[in-house]
């Protein structure tokens, strides 16, 4: 379908990328995935609406810029608890998660929702074959209650203004009438690339290191699924065999912060998550933001 309108081919994009599907919102909407997600994880986790205390989620844009996205599937999921949006870019579950870790810790609450949902097939340019073809929309959610999971976190930051950016156009006020318009998705794909590789090594070591422990000692090393070649440096890098690195990019593309929790939902379905399994996540996107995190997998009802 893609090489229907853009000069490129099935042949280019699975080599260059892993990709061989992606799926892109038409009829539904970004908020009916968001729920759907938020209630698979709520049914899953055998809480009602009324034991969650946050609602964290994570998106990069979607049509309401106020009120947030956590506001508009609130109160269709039965919750009346405070919530707020994040952007941490395709790392956003992580900085959600690591949010999520510190409130358990110190705040009087027990239960938050995560839910992670972008639909980055809006704010693709659909002329410009190098980016177009790498994304896919999808949500995913994860109920974190509180217990002895995380072990640890390493977030990063840094200003790459350039190499991956969204501008979404302001309106004019008396004052300021300068005209941006909006820009759809610009990528320097190569650099992309590079400060991922770069950063998601820096980020996984670290937390080794950090914690005593070696690429062995690691059940599963969840990754952003931003592209195929990407996760192959990172693995060779680590020298770890391939089966630690599970992946869905083939089937969904890059669906930026969604990505990692609908690997984890995939892999628990299948029983591919056993309770007690050390899971090393990473994830990296546009800022440039990078977050690992380190944890000891507890399923409560899978
Ligand atoms: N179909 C066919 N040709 C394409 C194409 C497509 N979809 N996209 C780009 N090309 C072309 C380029 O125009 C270029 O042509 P040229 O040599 O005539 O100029 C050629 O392929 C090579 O382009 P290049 O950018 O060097 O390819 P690449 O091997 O770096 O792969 C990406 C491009 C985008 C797949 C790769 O750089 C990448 O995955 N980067 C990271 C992107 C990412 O993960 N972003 C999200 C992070 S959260």
């Amino acid at each position: 379908m893609l090489a229907g309108f853009l000069d490129t081919s099935d042949e280019w994009i699975v080599t260059r990328t892993g990709i061989h599907t992606r799926r892109l919102l038409s009829g539904e909407t970004l908020r009916e995935l968001a729920l759907k997600a938020a209630r698979a994880a709520m049914d899953a986790s055998g809480l009602r609406p009324q034991d969650i205390d946050y609602l964290i989620c994570s998106n990069v844009a979607n049509s309401y810029v106020s009120p947030s996205l956590g506001s508009i599937i609130l109160g269709p999921l039965g919750c009346c608890c405070p919530t707020f949006d994040m952007n941490g870019a395709c790392a956003g579950l992580v900085y959600a998660l690591d949010v999520a870790d510190a409130f358990l810790k110190s705040k009087d609450v027990k239960n938050i929702l995560v839910v992670a949902a972008e639909q980055p097939s809006r704010f693709c340019n659909w002329h410009d074959r190098a980016t177009s073809v790498l994304f896919g929309d999808g949500a995913s959610a994860l109920v974190v209650t509180r217990g002895e999971g995380f072990f640890d976190f390493r977030l990063t930051g840094n200003t790459h203004t350039d190499v991956m950016y969204y501008k979404r156009a302001m309106e004019p006020t008396p004052y300021d009438c300068v005209k941006e318009p909006t820009t759809p998705l610009v990528m320097e794909g190569r650099e992309v690339f590079r400060l991922a590789v770069e950063a998601s090594i820096q980020d996984v070591d670290t937390l080794l290191e950090r914690n005593g422990m070696k690429g062995s000692d690691i059940d599963l090393f969840l990754l952003h699924q931003a592209n195929m070649r990407i996760i192959e440096c990172i693995r060779e890098h680590l020298e770890q065999p391939r089966e630690k690195f599970p992946t869905n990019i083939q089937k969904y593309g890059n669906t930026s912060s969604a990505s990692i929790g609908i690997l984890i939902d995939e892999l628990s379905r299948a029983g591919e998550l056993k309770d007690g399994a050390t899971l090393m996540l990473s994830a990296f996107g546009g800022g440039f933001v990078t977050g690992a995190a380190l944890l000891k997998w507890s399923s409560i009802t899978y």
